[in-house]
């Protein structure tokens, strides 16, 4: 049974990853601030097939990141890096971005990626498995409002990058995911209809097939794929995609991305 430590699974994007996860039987160690919350998706998961470890926590906090990677064992199929924080909202101007606000943010996204990253290392090792960090096109374009959430992601983006020349034997994904319909979306433009954002479970067939297929590492859209899976004629599996790098083994070979979305 391959286990996945997947970060803030109550709702959006995480949960979704977790419950098309859990009808594969994966044993599932997840995580959310938010205890009710995550008891509602933990009841899911379970539901739905998993073995699934919901622990209570910050990935922030040091302690909560020792219990996860504690919890997940010795072999680690998938370390899905995908709690985040949009920082301040209403989005602010670099000119004005509260420097403890900006801290806070590298805090989550970035920092504490790394963090739960190393400390699950030798279990992805040992499985030789994957580690998905869930980036946004916000790392690579310049909207205004985005700088700190998008600086946290583009450091993310480059973590990633290096991880994967460093560790050949890892599968090791930037993927952005597009505008989703979630609370970080609404959040990101409060008071505005969000409603013709795609629900997240629309991008996990496009994370799954990644994870299937395990194209070279590299940093990934889930548009660019969406459009590969659905004209595999044209461009045969993910390896046609996009935003990746050309030689993973060569750190020097990168892409970077030109997204719509954020
Ligand atoms: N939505 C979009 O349009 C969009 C676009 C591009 C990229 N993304 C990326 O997609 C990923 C998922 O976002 P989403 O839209 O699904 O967000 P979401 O619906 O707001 O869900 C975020 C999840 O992370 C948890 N979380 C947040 N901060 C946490 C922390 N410090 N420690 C532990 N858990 C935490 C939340 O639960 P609690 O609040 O209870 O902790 C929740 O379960 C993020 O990496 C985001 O940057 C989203």
């Amino acid at each position: 049974m391959p286990t996945a430590l997947v970060t803030g699974v109550s709702r959006g994007l995480g949960r979704a990853l977790a419950r098309s996860l859990a009808a594969d039987r994966w044993r599932l160690v997840v995580d959310a601030r938010t205890g009710p919350e995550l008891d509602a998706a933990a009841a899911e998961l379970a539901a739905a097939g998993a073995d699934v470890a919901p622990l209570v926590g910050d990935v922030a906090d040091p302690a909560h990141r020792i219990q996860l990677a504690a919890v997940a064992g010795d072999r680690l199929d998938l370390l899905a890096l995908n709690a985040s924080s949009l920082g301040q909202t209403p989005l602010p101007a670099l000119a004005g971005y509260d420097l403890d606000a900006f801290r806070a943010v590298l805090e989550v996204n970035t920092v504490a990626s790394l963090a739960l990253l190393q400390l699950a290392l030798p279990a992805l090792r040992a499985a030789g498995g994957t580690v998905l960090a869930v980036s946004s096109d916000a790392a690579v374009e310049g909207y205004p409002g985005w700088g700190g959430y998008g600086a946290s992601k583009a450091a993310l983006d480059q973590l990633a990058r290096v991880l994967a020349a460093e560790e050949p034997g890892l599968a090791v994904y930037a993927v952005d995911p597009g505008d989703m319909r979630t609370r970080m979306q609404q959040d990101a433009f409060p008071g505005e209809d969000i409603g013709d954002r795609p629900e997240p479970h629309t991008v996990v067939p496009v994370l799954r097939a990644l994870l299937a297929a395990r194209p070279p590492s590299g940093r990934y859209t889930a548009g660019r794929l969406l459009a590969d899976l659905a004209d595999p004629a044209d461009a045969p599996a993910v390896e046609r995609s996009g935003e990746r790098s050309a030689e993973p083994a060569d750190p020097r070979v990168t892409s970077a991305g030109a997204g719509e979305q954020r």
